[in-house]
């Protein structure tokens, strides 16, 4: 699971910037999380200190167990790469490989080729048809399709998500959510997404909102 004590992040851009001040948070293990608030609250900030993608200020922070926030990079790289699993709004496929071949690559920075996973993945995400297409072969949805099937290549326990949703129509960011959900469920895999809408965030089993730095349980 995930626990957060006291979290203060600052940005000095000219003036000092306070984004998270003084944030608590527990994370159930298979629990899903939607992390709402305006825009600039600091939800990307909050989500990427949760990831280990940057580093906070002060407080600290345990993913399973071990404190993870004073880690040296090469252990959090590590931890991202076979723990945690990120989807954002973009999709950051690599144009020039398949989407098949996209969805190995977090496994082939560790050394290994799962074929029949990945292959297994495309199918879950309802690719399987697809998997030789090259990412701008394929729709906005599909690519984030593929964008989560990478994601959960090397089995990770947490799945983070930014925005996944934010550049497709109400309907297919609707399946893209339940998607999501039923791998959350399946898996028994954490899941704890940002976003800023609220009636997609009502699928998720708990929500909290990121104000002035401060984050709130929603009711
Ligand atoms: N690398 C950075 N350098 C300086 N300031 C930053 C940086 N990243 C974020 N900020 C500032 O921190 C604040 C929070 O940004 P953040 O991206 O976390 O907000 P957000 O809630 O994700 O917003 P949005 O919904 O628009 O994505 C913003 O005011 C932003 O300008
Ligand atoms: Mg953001």
């Amino acid at each position: 699971m995930i626990k957060v004590e006291g979290l203060f992040k600052n940005y000095k851009t000219g003036v000092v910037e306070h984004v998270l001040r003084g944030i608590d948070l527990e994370i159930d293990s298979g629990e899903s999380v939607a992390l709402l608030g305006p825009s600039g609250s600091g939800k990307s900030t909050l989500l990427n200190c949760l990831g280990l993608l940057d580093s906070p200020d002060k407080g600290k922070i345990f993913l399973h167990g071990q404190e993870v926030s004073r880690l040296s990079e090469k252990e959090r790289a590590r931890i991202r790469l076979t723990e945690l699993g990120f989807v954002f709004q973009f999709h950051h496929l690599i144009p020039e490989l398949s989407a098949l071949e996209n969805v190995l690559l977090p496994a082939s920075l560790l050394g290994q080729k799962p074929t029949e996973r990945a292959k297994h993945l495309m199918q879950r995400v309802g690719l399987e048809e697809k998997a030789h297409k090259s990412p701008a072969q394929l729709s906005g949805g599909e690519q984030q399709r593929v964008a989560i099937a990478r994601a959960l290549i090397n089995g990770p326990r947490i799945l983070f998500t930014d925005e996944a949703t934010g550049n497709l129509d109400r309907e297919k960011a609707l399946e893209i959510l339940e998607l999501l959900l039923e791998i959350n469920r399946e898996q028994k895999m954490t899941l704890v997404s940002v976003t800023h809408d609220s009636t997609l965030a009502m699928r998720y089993e708990t929500k909290y909102s990121l104000q002035n730095g401060i984050l709130k349980k929603c009711s």
